[in-house]
């Protein structure tokens, strides 16, 4: 006879109790058919919104808040705007059984495009407004995976430069993978090491005379 923990027996009822609601929504949802499920699934609701700002941009040091401002407003927000247009152009996708493959290809590519902008530009407005002097656990993280934190800045900024001339990200990422630290080059919004988690974002589009070089 076999002894399970707690732990386990918790573990286990839980898992039935989501099998039973999965097999009620599966159900629920054969009977309505595909296309109807999309028309009102969370995954195709287009219900996005913008998050603040975490900073005042007029006190920012080297980006000035005309910037920052219109970047946030037009370029991010834009992206939240497209990535809800094109959900709900997902869910009408699928309600017409003969939508051309190729047409849905590309609201998927859209989809992709959007979903990396409004995410990497969350990360990028997150990371700034602070003093510029690190600390804590990420610092002592950097210090391990890259021989000191002056060791991981020069690569982030050598990677964050390699993107000279055009738009893109340098991406400070946890591999959930190999489980380690890594500077990722990303050519677009649509570029992302597998598995990476972004910790902080930098946006190439946004050159350090305060131009958008290729807005995006
Ligand atoms: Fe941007």
């Amino acid at each position: 006879m076999s002894i399970i923990t707690r732990r386990q027996a918790i573990g286990t009822a839980a898992l039935s109790a989501t099998g039973i609601a999965l097999a009620g929504t599966a159900s629920a949802a054969s009977a309505q058919g595909p296309a109807a499920s999309a028309s009102r699934a969370g995954a195709f609701a287009g219900k996005h919104t913008p998050k603040p700002l975490r900073f005042n941009p007029a006190k920012l040091t080297g980006l000035s808040e005309r910037l920052i401002t219109s970047h946030w407003e037009n370029n991010y927000q834009g992206s939240v705007r497209g990535l809800n247009t094109i959900e709900t152009r997902l869910a009408a996708a699928m309600a017409d059984p003969d939508f051309p493959p190729v047409a849905y290809a590309g609201l998927k590519r859209e989809e992709l495009h959007c979903t990396g902008s409004v995410v990497l530009h969350e990360y990028y407005f997150d990371a700034l407004g602070g003093n510029g002097n690190p600390g804590g656990s990420i610092y002592e993280a950097l210090d391990d995976w890259f021989g000191s934190f002056d060791a991981w800045a020069a690569e982030f900024r050598r990677t964050a430069m390699s993107l000279a001339g055009g738009s893109g990200w340098c991406i400070l990422s946890y591999n959930r993978n190999t489980r380690s630290l890594h500077n990722y080059w990303a050519f677009d919004h649509m570029h992302g090491a597998a598995t990476g988690a972004p910790l902080i974002a930098l946006d190439r589009g946004q050159s350090v005379d305060g131009t958008l070089t290729n807005a995006k």
